[in-house]
Order: structure tokens, then C-alpha cells, then sequence
């Protein structure tokens, strides 16, 4: 067998699936998106599909399901936060991946500098505005301009040294180990 032939993945009758098990092998962070809902409430997601897209202006984005119960709060949302969790945030991160925002906690959030819920005790919080959006397939791509951030660790790099991020790999949370 050659080289090329070992390397392909088992096939499956579902593209999906296969698709779904191969991206899964690239590993990420894990971040929680929330925003302000009307009623001063909050809602939370867990996502995984962060991306650093532009320096000027400072721009990221999330991708998110179509088909999600709450799709109508984040697509509308103007202002969201993001916050990016370390590894003893496994269990945090379960919770806000539970469906809709029955099992949101506020005790789990802190009010940021720009007045969004951010999770407590994350790494890192971006602040963002909504910067645009983008249909892509099931998911629609939600952009925002960075417009604050905050770190635990500042920006000693000891104390970086010191914090550890929550990872996602093969449909698990996993932690990182720095060599
Ligand atoms: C590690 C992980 C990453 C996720 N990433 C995303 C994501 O990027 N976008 C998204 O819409 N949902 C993502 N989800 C799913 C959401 O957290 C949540 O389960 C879903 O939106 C709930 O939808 P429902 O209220 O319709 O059940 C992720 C879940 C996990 C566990």
C-alpha cells in the first residue's frame, strides 16, 4: 500500500461525517461568544470556529449554525463578547454547548469594560461590534471589529507561561501541554 493510500481515511457512506471527523482532527481553542439580550439577559454560546481574520481594522469571526434555537439573538446581536477559556473551563464549556440557554448560570460572567457579559476566569476577552456577516451554507459567518480587550495574564510573559488553554480535538476537550 502506498504512502498516499495509508493516509486516507477510512470512507463512509456520509460525506458529512467524513468531513465532520477529518476537521475534527484539527485541534482548537475553545472560546464562549455572549451577548446582551433585550430583556438586560444574556445568552452564551460554547464555539470552537474562532478566527483572527484582519490587524487594520482588528477583525475576527464565528461561524454560526443556521439551525441554532437562538440563531435569531446572535445574528442580531450588534455587540458581542468572546471569551477565550483555559483548561479547567472543560465543564463551563459543556454547559453553554447545552441547548438554548437553559443551563446559563450568571454567576459564571463578569460585566466587561464595555459593559458585555464575559466569562470569569477566561484567558483572554475580546469586545467586539458586529462588523458584517456572511451566508456560507448551513452556518452564517458573523464578523466583528475588535473594539476592547482584556488577558488574565497581561502581558508578563511569565504569567503566560503560567496559563493554559482549553483545547478541542476529536470531539474532545483536551488540554495542551507546553514543552
Ligand atoms: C467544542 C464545541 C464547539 C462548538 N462550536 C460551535 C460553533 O462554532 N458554532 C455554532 O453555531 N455552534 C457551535 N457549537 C454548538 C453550540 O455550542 C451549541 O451546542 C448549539 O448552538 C446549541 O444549539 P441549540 O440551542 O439549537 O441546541 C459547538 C459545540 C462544542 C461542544
Amino acid at each position: 500500500m502506498s504512502d498516499v493510500e495509508q493516509a486516507q481515511m477510512p470512507s463512509t457512506d456520509d460525506p458529512r461525517a467524513e468531513f465532520r471527523r477529518l476537521m475534527g482532527l484539527f485541534t482548537t481553542g475553545v472560546c464562549v461568544v455572549a451577548v446582551e439580550t433585550e430583556n438586560a439577559g444574556i445568552a452564551a454560546m460554547t464555539v470552537n470556529s474562532l478566527v483572527s481574520v484582519s490587524l487594520e481594522p482588528r477583525l475576527v469571526c464565528w461561524s454560526l449554525q443556521n439551525a441554532a434555537s437562538q440563531f435569531d439573538i446572535y445574528n442580531a446581536a450588534q455587540r458581542f463578547s468572546i471569551s477565550i477559556l483555559g483548561e479547567g473551563q472543560a465543564d463551563l464549556a459543556r454547559r453553554y454547548a447545552g441547548r438554548g440557554d437553559t443551563l446559563l448560570q450568571s454567576g459564571d460572567f463578569a460585566k466587561s469594560a464595555q459593559g458585555l457579559p464575559v466569562i470569569s476566569g477566561a484567558l483572554g476577552h475580546l469586545e467586539c461590534c458586529r462588523w458584517s456577516e456572511f451566508l456560507a451554507g448551513d452556518h452564517t459567518m458573523i464578523f466583528g471589529e475588535v473594539i476592547g480587550l482584556s488577558d488574565l495574564a497581561g502581558s508578563s510573559p511569565a504569567a503566560v507561561a503560567s496559563v493554559a488553554p482549553l483545547a478541542f480535538f476529536d470531539g474532545q476537550f483536551c488540554a495542551i501541554q507546553s514543552s
